[in-house]
């Protein structure tokens, strides 16, 4: 069941080079207790990954990697206008959108078109269109490494926030999540208020016709990992409060800026970028895409460390213009890779 020395390059879209000391791929909640249960007895380091979509990959991951593969979906019966629906923490998230909307449910039509697993999902509290993952999710089961136990979390337990929940922060590789439970709705719900979703469908579209709708923003956008290497977006969009918005928008009258409940100003990390004239930059192997500033890419052949190099200077170009600081949106696992290749 763990395979050992196995090359992760094709297992995180940004395609960066790594190799995992060991790989257990988990197809149940039995394999992904015994995967635990193994971790802990050699005090092996755990690092969890989904569909490799939001990480960044240093070239070597020590201990054990587990990658879930419980790929079942299922409705349970419900009354009234809601379903629980049940997803395992491997099946592929759009491919879960689009069948939930073929069915004519409610609830994530708006995050068509994000890559990787639904197991990952929770942990970054996946959000676009308007919409967040927390909105919808009731519950998360998971192995807890501690004991291999069995757990249920709900939706407050996740302390969700934008892009954030436990799943970083106490439980970060603590756990293996096995699956999500999300409610759905059968009566219509529409979400058309961000940006041009609303001209691009009618108020009575059909959950697809909004997937599809959706879909097609993004592929203007947002390049696809198969052809380019990247994780979406690699800053989280940043807060600042009321007084440095209001002198920012003095000097700046055209930034996008969104007030948030708290008296908070979000601002779109995405413009910023683009003002610094840095959108399109080809640094070697890396560079900042071309019609989407906030995100990365990798062009084949380069390194962690030269994407993280460019992160750096993309943020100290907006600290100096802007004095607003960008926060690392994708997680950054594993290492240098050790002298004599890890090979104990
Ligand atoms: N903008 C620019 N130049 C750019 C990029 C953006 O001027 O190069 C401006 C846009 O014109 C717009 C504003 O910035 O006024 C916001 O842009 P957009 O609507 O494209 O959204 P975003 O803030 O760049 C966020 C999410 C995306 C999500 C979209 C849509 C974060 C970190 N990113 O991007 O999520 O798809 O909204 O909801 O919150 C991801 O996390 O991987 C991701 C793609």
């Amino acid at each position: 069941m763990i395979q050992h020395d196995v090359d992760l390059s094709a297992a995180n879209t940004l395609g960066l080079p790594a190799t995992a000391e060991r790989l257990a791929t988990v197809t149940s909640i039995a394999e992904a207790r015994q995967a635990l249960i193994e971790a802990e007895r050699h005090t092996w380091p755990l690092t969890v990954i989904g569909g490799g979509s939001n990480l960044v990959l240093e070239p070597w991951l020590p201990g054990l990697v587990v990658r879930p593969a419980l790929t079942e979906h299922w409705l349970e019966a419900a009354d009234g206008d809601t379903v629980r629906v049940h997803v395992g923490a491997g099946v592929n998230w759009h491919q879960l959108v689009v069948a939930m909307a073929e069915r004519g449910l409610w609830g994530i039509e708006n995050l068509a078109l994000i890559p990787g697993l639904a197991g990952a999902a929770p942990i970054q509290n996946i959000g676009a269109y308007g919409v967040e993952l927390a909105e919808v999710l009731e519950e998360v089961h998971l192995i807890e490494r501690d004991g291999a136990r069995e757990r249920v979390l709900g939706r407050e337990e996740c302390a969700f926030g934008y892009r954030d929940s436990v799943f970083k922060h106490a439980l970060e590789n603590r756990v293996i999540i096995t699956r999500l439970v999300l409610r759905l709705s059968r009566r219509p719900r529409p979400r058309l208020d961000y940006g041009d979703l609303a001209s691009r469908v009618s108020a009575a579209a059909s959950p697809s016709e909004i997937v599809d709708a959706v879909s097609a923003v993004r592929r203007e956008k947002l390049p696809d990992p198969a052809r380019l290497g990247n994780a979406g977006s690699f800053f989280k969009n940043p807060r600042v409060d009321a007084d440095q918005a209001r002198a920012l928008l003095a000097a700046f009258p055209t930034m996008p800026h969104f007030p948030l409940p708290d008296g908070g100003v979000k601002l779109a990390a995405g413009w910023l970028i683009d003002q610094c004239g840095l959108k399109g930059l080809r640094d070697g192997h890396v560079g900042v895409h071309d019609r989407q500033a906030l995100v990365l890419v990798h062009h084949g052949g380069g390194s962690a460390a030269e994407l993280l190099a460019l992160a750096e200077r993309v943020a100290a170009a907006v600290e100096r213009r802007f004095g607003v600081c960008l926060e690392r949106e994708p997680r950054r696992f594993g290492q240098a890779r050790p002298a004599g290749g890890g090979k104990p």
